[in-house]
């Protein structure tokens, strides 16, 4: 089975890059389950029903959303109604919405994708992503109760994303870290099969401060006396994503690729 993990669409130069991008790579690489990050899609904050809809109909199968996954109006009831998008599973237990989706991918394989929030240097509180983590794969056995386990881990730390990909390495198919919205070049197969990268970076205008127009954010940085209003900027977009082939019996990782398509990190994929 072959999976597509894309990082934060950021924006409308992201959503862009997506329509772009996605329903061909989806045909031309005969992809099975396609998964994205949508905690910045609406204008840099969250996301709403109507770009919900439009990246399931571009191909996505599941959305994960992250700390910004409740800034739209209109939020809790999407996450209440549409069990194609999570919210972080560690969070709250009373929090509106689901954080895991258990998903029939494209060759009628289950897939189930998990999504979680890191708890260190992030602006809201989530439990601990460990103990979730070992209470969910009570449940997720791969390769028997699961064909397939994905999570992505909302999380700003890379030691943290590394020591949860190691923690469930042999156990998930695949581990990826998002939030950062900037790309880590070490996407590899753990030592027991696992597929992982420390983060995937964002579909987003890389020309840019993490997607925020660069001279506005600069001037955040360098004037903190001045009350700076981000927005997001709005240059053609990079399309990133992990490309990871699963062994169809095991569920663990064969082949890892990184694709980046357009805009300031282009790349082709031969
Ligand atoms: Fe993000
Ligand atoms: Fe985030």
């Amino acid at each position: 089975m072959r999976i597509l993990i894309c990082g934060d669409v950021n924006a409308r130069s992201g959503r862009e890059s997506v329509n772009k991008y996605l329903p061909e790579l989806k045909s031309k690489l005969s992809i099975d389950f396609v998964m994205l990050n949508v905690d910045n899609a609406a204008g840099g904050f969250g996301v709403n029903k109507e770009i919900a809809n439009a990246f399931f109909a571009a191909g996505a199968n599941v959305l994960t959303g992250g700390n910004h996954v409740f800034d739209q109006n209109g939020a809790i009831g999407l996450l209440e109604s549409e069990k194609r998008l999570l919210r972080p599973f560690n969070m709250p237990i009373s929090t509106p919405g689901r954080g895991v989706c258990e998903a029939v991918a494209n060759n009628g394989k289950k897939v189930v994708v998990i999504h979680l929030l890191g708890q260190k240097d992030m602006p809201c509180t989530a439990n601990d992503p460990f103990e979730a983590m070992n209470q969910l794969l009570s449940k997720y056995k791969l390769g028997q109760t699961a064909d397939a386990i994905i999570v992505d881990f909302h999380a700003e730390l890379t030691s943290e994303k590394n020591a949860l990909g190691h923690f469930l390495d042999g156990r998930v198919s695949a581990v990826v870290g998002t939030h950062t919205h900037i790309p880590t070049a070490d996407e590899r197969i753990l030592e027991y099969g696992t597929a992982f990268q420390t983060d995937i970076g964002m579909c987003g205008d890389y020309d840019s401060i993490i997607g925020m127009k660069k001279e506005t954010a600069v001037e955040m940085f360098s004037k903190n006396y001045v009350k700076t209003k981000l927005t997001s900027a709005s240059g053609e977009a990079t399309f990133c994503g992990l490309l990871v082939d699963l062994d169809d019996k095991s569920g663990l990782a064969k082949i890892v690729k990184f694709i980046k398509l357009g805009g300031k990190l282009s790349q082709s994929i031969t």
